[in-house]
This record gives structure tokens, C-alpha cells and sequence, in this order.
């Protein structure tokens, strides 16, 4: 009994002497001396050894020690909680939040995207057509003999033989599908994604973009098609860069010719986008071919038109400085962030 009593005595010392600054200290309190196998339970649990006369006594003193050792926990856990407030205060609500990750959009379709609303201005609308087109709408009805080049089994990707399935090799199919709806006059721009069997390297790759274009109407000249593209290049890459055309050969055009751009990324004193030759190849084009409006189902005598077809790939390395076709389709974040916040 006397050692019980001394034993609270010296527990009552220890409350007194600990302290208690966080909250696994305080849990470590409450566990020792206030849980269920705690110490106050255990010193309850004496009662029942206790004679009747000492009873009273020694049960308010164990009432005592347990107020005591409550008393020093609730004074305590208050303090840690108003700590946890005032460290609450200290967070300043009015900074801006984290921002959520966003994508970004690709180089392709930025260039893409400049050079569509560059003809929407002067009333071109946007029409897509299949990437898997089949033998008629990308050579024949184009007026490309069978024994063409450009159908050797070598640039085309065949999905099926017989009847021909094949991935478009350029998006001039979709002037065919256009022009047979027979709705004239047309003034329209397909682009697109178009795929050739060649061995990828940093110039080239398997698969790339186009912009196709086409105007057909009455009395169409050689000079619309010629105004036209000066537009889109004055628009596109600035009114100092300088325009020349080539005569050509297309099958699906008559005359044909390609367009190059000063290059104005030496300003034409020679680099290796250039190949030193002061000039870069932006498109090929000319005026559609009789055979090619007759196959269309449209009459070749009362309507003329003009089209071109251009790349995207080589315009975006231009513009963002790209030596390398491939990371364009490699979609590593680390170039694809490079584009964040660009519209
Ligand atoms: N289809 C041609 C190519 O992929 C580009 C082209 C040239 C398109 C002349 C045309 C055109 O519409 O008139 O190389």
C-alpha cells in the first residue's frame, strides 16, 4: 500500500518533469499513462487489494493522480493544436495556386495552322480526305500513266493488291474527290497527312504533311495561281523574301512549276537548309490538267483552275530551327514542351 503510494508520488514527479512539445510525445503520454494498459488504469486496478478502511483514502489519491495526469494531457494537446492554427495563419491564401501541367501544340500544326488561316482570308475553306485512298483518286483519275515512276512499289506503302488499297502519297487525291462533286466554283485547301516508302533520315521520313490547294472556275489564268502564292509567301514568311518559279513537270498540271523562297535563314547568303544555294523548295504547282478536269467529270473546255501542293515539315524547320525531320515524329517532351504557350 505505502509503496503504491510512493510509486504516485514519483509518477507525479515525472508528469511534472516531462515535457511535452510534439504531438508523437503527447501520444506517447497519453499511451503510457492514460490508455487503456496505461499506468492510471493499473493503479485503478489496486483498489480492489485495498482494506475497507484505507479505501477512501487511498481512492482519492488515485482520483488525484488521474486528474493530475489528464489535466497536464488536455493542457498540452491545446497547446499543440493552437500551435497547428497559428502555423495555419502563417499560409499566405493569396498566392497563386500550383499550375496544372498543360500540352502543348505541335510544330506541324502551329506552321500548319498559320498557313490555313493565311488562305481562309482570301476565301479558301479546309476540306480532309481519306489517308487511305485507293489506286484511282491518287493516280489514274491524276493523269499518272500506269508505268509512272512515282507508282513504283518503292514510294508507295500498297495495303492490298487487287483491288489497290494504298496509303496517299500526296493529298492532290483529295482534289479528285472534291472535283467530282461538281460543285463549281471551287476554291478549297486539303491538308493533310501523306506517306511515302523512303528510308528515313534527318532530311527525310516515311510519312510527312502537305497543304494542298485548288481553284477552279472560268477563265482562270496562269497569273491567279502566280498572285496567290505571292500572298500566302508575303503573309507566311515576311514582304522581304523573295519569290522565283521554275518550269516543271507534273502529270496533274499544264504548265507545272515549283516555287522556291529566298532563304531567310542565311538572307540567300548560303547555308545548309539552303544547300548554298541562296533558295529553298516550298511547293509544286501549276494549271490542272484538261485530262484531269475531264476525269473529274468536269467540262474541260468552259473551266480552267490552278493547285498546288505544299510541304509543312521543311516551312516548321525553318521556323523553329529543326536540323533533324525525325524529332518531329518522335514525340519526346523534351522537344514537344520546347512549344508550350506558342499559339
Ligand atoms: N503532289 C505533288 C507532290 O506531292 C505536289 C503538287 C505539285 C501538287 C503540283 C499540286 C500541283 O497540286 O499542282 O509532290
Amino acid at each position: 500500500m505505502q509503496e503504491i503510494l510512493e510509486k504516485v508520488d514519483q509518477l507525479k514527479k515525472e508528469i511534472q518533469d516531462t515535457s511535452l512539445s510534439t504531438s508523437e510525445e503527447l501520444e506517447k503520454y497519453r499511451i503510457r499513462f492514460l490508455g487503456t494498459k496505461g499506468l492510471v488504469k493499473e493503479l485503478m486496478s489496486e483498489m480492489k487489494n485495498v482494506s475497507k478502511e484505507m479505501k477512501k483514502d487511498f481512492g482519492a489519491k488515485l482520483n488525484e493522480f488521474k486528474i493530475f495526469a489528464e489535466t497536464k494531457y488536455e493542457e498540452y494537446k491545446g497547446v499543440s493544436s493552437t500551435d497547428k492554427e497559428s502555423a495555419n495563419e502563417a499560409i499566405d491564401y493569396s498566392l497563386p495556386g500550383f499550375p496544372s501541367e498543360t500540352g502543348s501544340r505541335h510544330p506541324i500544326q502551329l506552321v500548319m495552322n498559320k498557313m490555313i488561316s493565311i488562305f481562309e482570308k482570301i476565301g479558301f475553306t479546309v476540306t480532309e480526305g481519306p489517308e487511305i485512298e485507293d489506286d484511282w483518286h491518287n493516280f489514274n483519275a491524276l493523269n499518272l500513266p500506269e508505268n509512272h515512276p512515282a507508282r513504283d512499289m518503292q514510294d508507295t506503302f500498297y495495303i492490298s493488291k487487287n483491288p489497290d488499297w494504298l496509303l496517299r502519297t500526296h493529298t492532290s487525291s483529295v482534289q479528285v474527290r472534291v472535283m467530282k462533286e461538281g460543285k463549281l466554283p471551287l476554291r478549297q485547301i486539303f491538308p493533310g497527312r501523306v506517306y511515302r516508302n523512303e528510308t528515313v533520315s534527318a532530311r527525310a521520313h516515311c510519312f510527312f504533311h502537305q497543304i494542298e490547294g485548288l481553284y477552279i472556275d472560268e477563265k482562270v489564268s496562269f497569273a491567279d495561281l502566280k498572285q496567290t502564292l505571292y500572298y500566302f509567301v508575303k503573309e507566311m514568311f515576311g514582304a522581304d523574301v523573295k519569290v522565283r518559279f521554275r518550269p516543271s513537270y507534273f502529270p496533274f498540271t499544264e504548265p507545272s512549276a515549283e516555287m522556291d523562297v529566298s532563304c531567310f535563314i542565311c538572307a540567300s547568303k548560303g547555308c545548309t537548309v539552303c544547300k548554298h544555294t541562296g533558295w529553298v523548295e516550298i511547293l509544286g504547282c501549276g494549271m490542272v490538267h484538261p485530262n484531269v478536269l475531264t476525269n473529274c467529270g468536269i467540262d474541260a473546255e468552259k473551266y480552267a483552275g490552278f493547285a498546288w501542293g505544299m510541304g509543312v515539315e521543311r516551312t516548321a524547320m525553318m521556323q523553329y530551327g529543326i536540323t533533324d525531320i525525325r524529332v518531329l515524329s518522335e514525340n519526346d517532351t523534351r522537344f514537344l514542351d520546347q512549344f508550350k504557350n506558342v499559339v
